[in-house]
């Protein structure tokens, strides 16, 4: 592997087009600090002694830097000189903030042995809290800003200044993590922000792209003047698309909204910068937005069917299975070759019915219309195992949170249908928490208000040719506080047999108090224990196990008969989430199997926001296109966490490559591995059925990095023919050797195939 190189030519014109900008005066902090675990309130005081704790990097989490298994309160404490220069530098010069990247989960912030800050509980109750610092709303995915007045007493200038800060983590990740951690003057930048979050990018016909976005002041006291420029650059060869300035004038609290429309080609990368810069400082804020390129060749006229190659089914459970495929309408399928039991609806691609007898049956599946047929052969196995291929759909946890409702649900059906969706293969409709009310007194489930019909609206979702998922806890209670399985875990897999559920997701929550520090039997108890009473049922439901990846999941999850298992926390749109949780799977690759798949969590694409209030995904496109190609190199569970009924059509195309869904879905079932890795590339390759190989290449970086890949050094000798998978091309043969621009954050997704 050594001998891969990575080439990183600066060409300045990308760099120019493409690059993030720098920012204002400030200390930065993300140096060594000192760390201890345990708690002591003498590790406040200015003149304690830690010089011989061990250093830590701030911006990761302690379990990354061996303290694996430390849970509670640790200290970390740094010494810093703050320079006058801050404020002579600075346009305002009230308040200086303290921003401490986030913390997991709570903490308390000392300067000088006086308490700052504080996010969570008062965990330190000898110390009564002052009544002018920052409390934040205790959360450990919260970033710490903590201000005070420049004139206050507790900040000592041009001297040196102890921070100590006292952490507890309830378990799971802890401690500082994230960026920035820095100390700076609260001045322009932090008052005048640009918000992209209320509006989506909107196509208007085929070389028009528009976005709302509003610049506001949040200052409740100053008023700046000054200049908003927007201007917009191709990433290829830096050309100019749009200029605008505008004078602004920024009272307090003003929000002014505006609208860019660029014309350029949809397929070319581009960036929008814009800046404010103010009048008679001239300081100046920026951002910059990359805008959405479609990769994805629109579907054609004639018929081509997508869809899982391989369907796995137990024998006397019912069979729905929808033919995914594209064509002008109107569509007619043919299945030849069914196994007594099954029946196709010759207009709408459904195939239903039972299966009596354990076997593989190889279906030929033929689907026509005025321009042409397409024909491919589909292997149906009837045996024990389900979900040969990794589940394709919709889960309501990103978009709707606790709102989820009936209404929801079937309008993310309706959206499958509607936008095509269904064409490309995408079957699950899946509730997550949020729906369930109380057990009666006969131990019988009641889904709450905002459902009022479950079976009737299971059988709408079927009707569509969609299945149907269903969200639970083993413990008492669910993670959102409502009703879970426990002790009742039998009559719950009865109802939603009942109902007609198709998939659980089943989460571990509140079992934590049931069993708090699990050992390995205790892990897998309640997950058997479910699995037990779902596999009695006349019905196949998926069944995905939830609980973060505690005890290495990714080993055992196949043998509590789990077809699923979250390998991980939570996901957010986030470049640092996606990142984090993508690119740390290569240890569970060598688990994943058919009907055994290790799920990374589900999409954050679109308009998320864990429900009422949505926003547009904060992921560039770039990171859209990564998060698609990652999760199908990982052969992961694709669950959609948008609300379908403002599906734009940036998002649609990134959902609809039929190219990439078969790469997630290669009936192989393996995972790809992480075959090079540098802190400003990675490499993971697939091996995919036919003997041809997947290949991600992943650009880290916040620049545009030409990546030089050396075949030998992943393993792959002679000639190949090589596809360029998003836009569907082939590239040629390569031999030894290619090289490859990647996009900041970006992928190139690539397949190799024996000529
Ligand atoms: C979390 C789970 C999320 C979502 C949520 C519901 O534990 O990881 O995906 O299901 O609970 O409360």
């Amino acid at each position: 592997m050594k001998k891969l190189t990575l080439a990183l030519f600066a060409g300045l014109i990308l760099v120019f087009a493409c690059q993030r900008t720098p920012s204002d005066r400030k200390i930065d902090l993300t140096v060594p600090w000192r760390f201890h675990s345990g708690d002591d309130p003498a590790w406040t005081g200015a003149t304690f002694d830690d010089s011989k704790w061990e250093l830590i990097n701030p911006t990761d989490i302690w379990e990354h830097q061996g303290y694996k298994n430390l849970d509670g309160f640790a200290w970390y404490r740094m010494r810093v000189v703050i320079p006058h220069i801050l404020i002579d530098d600075a346009y305002i010069k009230d308040s200086i903030q303290f921003k401490l990247g986030k913390i997991d989960d709570y903490d308390q912030v000392f300067l000088n042995g006086e308490l700052i800050g504080e996010n969570g509980k008062n965990i330190l109750p000898k110390i009564q809290p002052r009544p002018d610092f920052f409390k934040g709303p205790s959360q450990w995915d919260t970033e710490r800003r903590y201000t005070l007045a420049a004139n206050d007493p507790r900040v000592h200038w041009d001297q040196e200044n102890i921070i100590a800060v006292r952490a507890y983590d309830r378990g799971g990740a802890g401690g500082m993590f994230s960026k920035p951690f820095e100390i700076s003057m609260v001045d322009l930048p932090d008052h005048i922000k640009f918000d992209f979050g209320q509006s989506g990018f909107k196509f208007v016909g085929d070389t028009l792209i528009s976005r709302q976005f509003a610049v506001y002041n949040i200052s409740q006291k100053e008023e700046f003047k000054g200049t908003l420029t927007i201007h917009a650059n191709r990433c290829d060869n830096g050309s100019l698309l749009f200029k605008q300035e505008t004078v602004l004038n920024m009272p307090p609290g003003i929000r002014t909204v505006f609208t860019v429309n660029i014309i350029k080609d949809l397929a070319v990368p581009a960036t929008v910068y814009f800046s404010y810069r103010e009048k008679s400082s001239g300081k100046e804020v920026k951002e910059r937005l990359e805008m959405p390129y479609i990769l994805t060749p629109k579907p054609g006229k004639t018929p081509r069917i997508n869809g899982a190659l391989v369907f796995g089914i137990r024998p006397w459970s019912p069979l729905l299975y929808k033919i995914a495929a594209t064509g002008e309408p109107p569509l007619t399928y043919s299945a030849e070759g069914l196994p007594e039991g099954l029946h196709l609806h010759a207009d709408d691609g459904l195939i239903t019915g039972m299966l009596s007898k354990k076997g593989e049956y190889t279906v030929k599946l033929k689907v026509t219309n005025s321009v042409g047929t397409a024909g491919r052969n589909l292997t149906i196995k009837c045996g024990d195992l389900i979900s040969l291929t990794p589940p394709l759909g919709w889960n309501s946890w990103n978009v709707w949170g606790l709102t989820v409702s009936d209404k929801k649900v079937r309008q993310a059906g309706d959206a499958f249908v509607s936008s095509g969706l269904i064409s490309h293969g995408w079957t699950y409709i899946n509730i997550d928490d949020g729906w369930e009310d109380t057990h009666d007194k006969n131990g019988n489930i009641i889904p709450n208000f905002k459902f009022p019909n479950m079976k009737e609206m299971c059988n709408y979702i079927h009707s569509l040719g969609l299945k149907v998922g269903i969200y639970s806890s083993p413990g008492p209670r669910t993670c959102g506080g409502y009703e879970g399985s426990y002790s009742f875990e039998e009559k719950d897999a009865q109802h939603y047999a009942d109902w007609g559920i198709d998939y659980l997701k089943y989460d571990w929550c509140s079992y934590g108090g049931i069993a708090p520090n699990p050992n390995d039997h205790q892990l897998k108890f309640p997950y058997r224990e479910m699995r037990r009473y779902i596999r009695k049922v006349n019905r196949d439901i998926h069944y995905s196990l939830c609980q973060y990846g505690m005890g290495d999941v990714w080993k055992w999850g196949n043998e509590v008969d789990g077809n699923s298992w979250r390998t991980t926390g939570d996901i957010e749109d986030s470049w640092e989430s996606l990142s984090g949780i993508g690119f740390s799977q290569d240890k569970c690759s060598p688990f994943s199997a058919p009907g055994r798949w290790n799920d990374p969590d589900m999409l954050v694409v679109g308009w998320v926001g864990w429900g009422p209030k949505l926003h547009y995904t904060r992921l560039t496109p770039n990171e859209q296109y990564t998060h698609m190609s990652l999760w199908s190199l990982l052969a992961a569970p694709l669950l959609i966490g948008c609300d379908l009924t403002q599906l734009d059509d940036f998002t649609l195309n990134l959902l609809t490559n039929d190219e990439v869904l078969a790469i997630n879905q290669d009936p192989s079932g393996k995972q790809a591995r992480q075959a090079w890795k540098t802190d400003e590339c990675q490499i993971w390759i697939r091996d995919l059925e036919d003997g041809s190989k997947a290949i991600g290449l992943f650009n880290l970086t916040e620049y545009p990095l030409p990546v030089n890949v050396k075949l030998n050094d992943l393993g792959l000798k002679g000639k190949w023919m090589m596809r360029d998978v998003w836009p569907q091309k082939d590239l040629g043969l390569v031999e030894t050797h290619f090289e490859m621009n990647v996009l900041p954050h970006g992928v190139r997704l690539l397949v190799l195939r024996k000529p």
